[in-house]
């Protein structure tokens, strides 16, 4: 089962049951996909809905969020959490006007050196809003991938890790990244779930390795201990 062969075979699930009318998949740009990117990292899409909308009418660009109180910035984030979140978005939004001109940069290794974007979120905002080919890794795509391709050991690991990001990047498609790019993450985080994953209703459920060996539970590796 190949990469090209698990891409169209997602792309065809996000058709017919992907999420294609969230707040930020409306007026795609890369500051309003990078602000949900943030505000989705720990917190689940229905609790993210109204605080991306207020934060939006708000600070509807990256200059208005640049010269922003941190007070205000923080009062607006109260609920979601992981505060340091809210900080680094200050931080990144005063770096873009004071560096990038208040363009959001649209090279990825520019991207990756803003506070609080690694190198997963930083290609997931390029590939969504600006179809940049290029592979994401997070915790809902581990997961997913470690179980359709049967992946084991542990993959906070360097060697895992690699070959994840290896894997990853054969996966990602050329036509279509944007797509490929929000199915995944909503595969893994609607069906491919790390307790009773919905496998009668995966679109991997014949490919899928954890699922033919019973091994959904134990996949991906936990940490050793
Ligand atoms: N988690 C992180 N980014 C996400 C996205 N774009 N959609 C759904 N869940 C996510």
């Amino acid at each position: 089962f190949a990469g090209e062969q698990f891409a169209s075979a997602l792309l065809a699930w996000f058709d017919r049951n992907g999420r294609k009318h969230l707040p930020w998949q409306q007026q795609i740009t890369p500051y309003r996909v990078w602000i949900s990117e943030i505000m989705l990292q720990q917190t689940q899409v229905a609790t993210v809905i109204p605080y991306y909308e207020r934060f939006m009418q708000r600070f509807p660009d990256v200059r208005a969020l640049a010269a922003a109180d941190d007070d205000e910035v923080l009062h607006l984030w109260t609920g979601l959490g992981y505060y340091a979140r809210a900080r680094n978005l200050l931080r990144a939004a005063r770096l873009i006007v004071a560096e990038h001109g208040g363009e959001f940069p649209d090279d990825i290794e520019a991207v990756q050196a803003l506070p609080g974007i690694g190198r997963s979120t930083a290609g997931a905002i390029l590939a969504i809003s600006k179809a940049q080919r290029h592979p994401i890794l997070d915790g809902n795509v581990k997961r997913v991938l470690t179980r359709c391709f049967g992946i084991q050991g542990f993959p906070g690991e360097t060697a895992i890790e690699r070959k994840l990001w290896a894997l990853a990047d054969a996966c990602t498609p050329a036509q279509r990244v944007a797509h490929y790019t929000q199915a995944i993450m909503d595969l893994g985080a609607t069906v491919c779930v790390r307790s009773r994953p919905l496998c009668v209703v995966c679109p991997m459920h014949e490919p899928c390795i954890a699922r033919r060996d019973g091994m959904q539970a134990i996949l991906p590796t936990p940490k050793p201990r």
